[in-house]
């Protein structure tokens, strides 16, 4: 039997840095949370949560089911109990294609993509010798994909019931230059507190994750609505009642965006563009406002709370440019933001004080590769 349909027991894989906030969300959601390890979280539910977190999880990256767990030496003891341990005919046919990603660390097998090639022999000869035939294999976004963690000699091979990375929420259908990682964007929301109480603005909206963030957040616009989510249905225990009762009961919390609620800027026609188009994916998106405008020339924004993440410096515009733009960002904070909260993503640590204004809080956020940090101000 597989090992998840005994022990109820999965694994969220995070981003580095939003641990702790994936954690929070996860134990929301309903699951018990196991313990944490760097870029993820164990974690044990039912049916019913487990295809609710895929479905409305904001932070989480990807859920794994483990088929199979061992201790793990050598390549060849690898391949002999995945080709005999794990039914692989009854996951998946012929006619999907597969895909595998593995990590491999500390161990006696050392090479990830030599790893990744055991089990895919394993699999494929357990197709052959059963049907004479084999499945198709592919490097990326395979139908159905699978697993395989080794470290420190224990191997986990299991099935990816997201298939492709949950922060590819489906509304991104254009980007600018640096856009931000959509789970980044809903932690940010999140560490805001965000309720709608007070209207919602990014001033330098780039392709407005962070807009599109916080419309799904305050709409109850499940994380997944505009996903396929068709790996789920490769659980060999998948219940589509359940899975389309949960989809029915989170659509059915969707509200209205009242108008002026939610607004964005930038100083780019084109991002502006493409921000509107990211929007139209959406419910009630086409209800955001949007101009072209250098924050700078932006009328009063008092009463608000600011969400933000100006260039850079590191991956776009140049140093010098980019201290002014964080002093400009301050001033108009403090002269156009009165009673208003700011959450600004700082392309690194050195950017805050650029600002000159006190920070109530930073935290250590990492995008993609890059440190930044998110600091908190409340503007009187
Ligand atoms: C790092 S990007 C924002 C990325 C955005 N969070 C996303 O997910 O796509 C910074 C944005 O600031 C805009 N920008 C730079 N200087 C500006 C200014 N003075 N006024 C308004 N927007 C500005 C750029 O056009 C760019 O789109």
């Amino acid at each position: 039997m597989y090992e998840y349909i005994k022990t109820n027991k999965y694994f969220a894989q995070v981003t580095g840095s939003l641990e702790k906030y994936a954690i929070e969300e996860i134990k929301n959601i309903g699951a018990e949370v196991l313990n944490e390890v760097p870029r993820g979280i164990r974690f044990q539910c039912n049916q019913e949560t487990l295809y609710r977190l895929l479905y409305t999880s904001r932070i989480i990256q990807r859920i794994l089911a483990p088929l199979l767990s061992l201790q793990c030496h050598s390549e060849k003891y690898l391949y002999n109990q995945a080709y005999s341990n794990i039914e692989w005919t009854n996951l998946f046919s012929l006619n999907d294609t597969f895909s595998i990603i593995t990590n491999v660390s500390n161990s006696h097998i050392k090479h990830s993509l030599y790893a990744g090639q055991i089990l895919k022999d394993a699999i494929c000869d357990q197709f052959r010798d059963k049907y004479g035939s084999r499945p198709n294999f592919t490097t990326k976004n395979g139908d159905i994909v699978f697993n395989l963690h080794i470290n420190k000699n224990w191997a986990t091979i299991s099935l990816d019931i997201s298939g492709t990375s949950m922060h590819k929420r489906g509304y991104r259908t254009q980007a600018n230059t640096a856009p931000m990682q959509e789970t980044l964007a809903a932690t940010i929301i999140q560490l805001s507190n965000w309720t709608g109480q007070k209207r919602l603005i990014d001033p330098m909206c780039g392709s407005g994750t962070l807009l599109c963030e916080g419309l799904m957040k305050y709409c109850n616009i499940p994380a997944g609505y505009l996903r396929s989510n068709s790996a789920l249905a490769f659980l060999p225990d998948f219940n589509l009642k359940i899975w389309e009762t949960v989809k029915q009961t989170e659509n059915n919390k969707i509200i209205e965006l009242p108008d002026n609620l939610i607004y964005g800027s930038d100083i780019n026609e084109d991002c502006i563009e493409i921000t509107k188009n990211n929007l139209s994916n959406l419910p009630y998106g086409n209800q955001v406002q949007l101009k072209i405008s250098r924050f700078q020339d932006l009328k009063e924004q008092n009463n608000s709370i600011i969400v933000t993440n100006p260039p850079y410096g590191l991956r776009i515009g140049k140093t010098e440019n980019i201290n002014k733009t964080y002093n400009d960002l301050g001033d108009f904070l403090k002269q156009k933001c009165k009673q208003s909260e700011a959450y600004i993503l700082c392309g690194k640590a050195e950017l805050v004080p650029e600002l000159r204004l006190r920070a109530s809080w930073k935290k250590t956020l990492k995008n993609a590769d890059i440190e930044t940090k998110l600091a908190k101000i409340i503007i009187r």
